[in-house]
């Protein structure tokens, strides 16, 4: 019998970051993270067991995917359904950059095991479903849930929820791109780096949990400064971590030094706007909607950025009846 399924899911950008791992083998965070499901950029995914073929296929974009990514989707669908399962066919669609600074994992990783989930009977709770997915990439598991999300990491496993619906305070996300190559180096194996040689590693993982109150704070009570404070000042922690670890590890460029000169420049004249970074030499902006046109003219005329795209805060990873454009 052909099993056939297909999902959606959008990636998601951290506020408060998620930089190290407490379990290498379950993929499990080193601390709660905090993040925004975005509406604009997709990743479709279609997975079919069989496979025409004795193994896993993966095709991104239409093209063959690396050896690396599908190790990686193996790996997730053997975790999901046994090793003795059978080979799947499996197709990825982005709108946006891969491996490029832009949470592509994460929404890659959400759609596969939603659609994966769908093909194959097996249980479907969303928590159950992001914790998996969370294995494979521990930003996945942010995925499946709408507008800000906390993902909290204190017990054997993470529990992950919604704690502001993508309506209820609609932001705004515009992404500067930078560069569009893929990273030098991958955000897992950057942060295993990170805990094995920075001298600041220990306090970072030590005061995530304060940096969470803040933000949970900031969220519950709308306080938009708060937000941002709390946010810029956990992305520079992090890649304090990343610049202090050995060899250091730098994922800006000078157009991501330029845009982060733009933000404050918007925020000295009052601009409701805040800067994150991630492992990519992207900038990203979240600001209130009123600021939305002021940010996107902003950044796209900063030195050296490409373009930008502008979104808002969208849902969690869902199943789609088929793919869109038929691929
Ligand atoms: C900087 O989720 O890609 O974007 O679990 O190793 O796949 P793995 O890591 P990944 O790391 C994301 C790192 C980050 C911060 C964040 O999204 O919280």
């Amino acid at each position: 019998m052909r099993m056939l399924a297909h999902a959606v899911a959008q990636p998601n950008i951290a506020l408060v970051k998620y930089w190290g791992k407490r379990n290498l083998e379950e993929n499990l965070p080193a601390a709660g993270s905090m993040s925004v499901t975005l509406d604009a950029l997709w990743t479709r995914m279609s997975v079919e067991f069989p496979a025409a073929a004795a193994a896993d296929t993966l095709s991104v974009n239409g093209l063959e995917s690396g050896r690396e990514m599908q190790a990686r989707v193996s790996a997730c669908l053997d975790r999901m359904l046994g090793g003795s399962r059978l080979p799947a066919a499996v197709r990825s669609e982005s709108n946006f950059p891969i491996a490029a600074g832009l949470a592509s994992s994460s929404s890659a990783f959400a759609a596969l095991v939603m659609a994966a989930s769908r093909a194959m009977p097996m249980p479907h709770d969303t928590l159950s479903l992001a914790r998996l997915a969370g294995a494979a990439s521990g930003s996945a598991a942010r995925s499946f849930y709408e507008g800000i999300v906390e993902l909290r990491a204190g017990g054997e496993q993470i529990d992950v929820r919604s704690i502001s619906a993508a309506k209820e305070w609609p932001l705004c996300v515009i992404v500067a791109v930078t560069a569009e190559g893929p990273k030098a180096i991958g955000s897992g194996d950057a942060m295993i780096r990170s805990a094995a040689t920075s001298p600041f590693y220990r306090s970072w993982v030590e005061r995530q949990d304060a940096d969470l109150e803040l933000g949970r704070q900031a969220v519950r009570d709308k306080d938009f400064e708060k937000l941002a404070a709390v946010s810029e000042h956990n992305c520079l922690k992090m890649h304090s971590v990343m610049w202090t670890s050995r060899p250091p590890i730098v994922y800006w460029n000078e157009a991501t030094l330029n845009g982060m000169e733009t933000i404050r420049e918007l925020q000295r004249r009052a601009v409701p706007v805040f800067f994150t970074i991630d492992a990519g030499p992207q900038v990203k902006a979240i600001c209130l909607p009123d600021a939305c046109g002021a940010v996107v003219s902003a950044l796209a005329a900063t030195a050296g950025v490409k373009r930008v795209i502008s979104s808002g805060l969208g849902r969690g990873a869902r199943e789609l009846d088929d793919l869109p454009d038929g691929a």
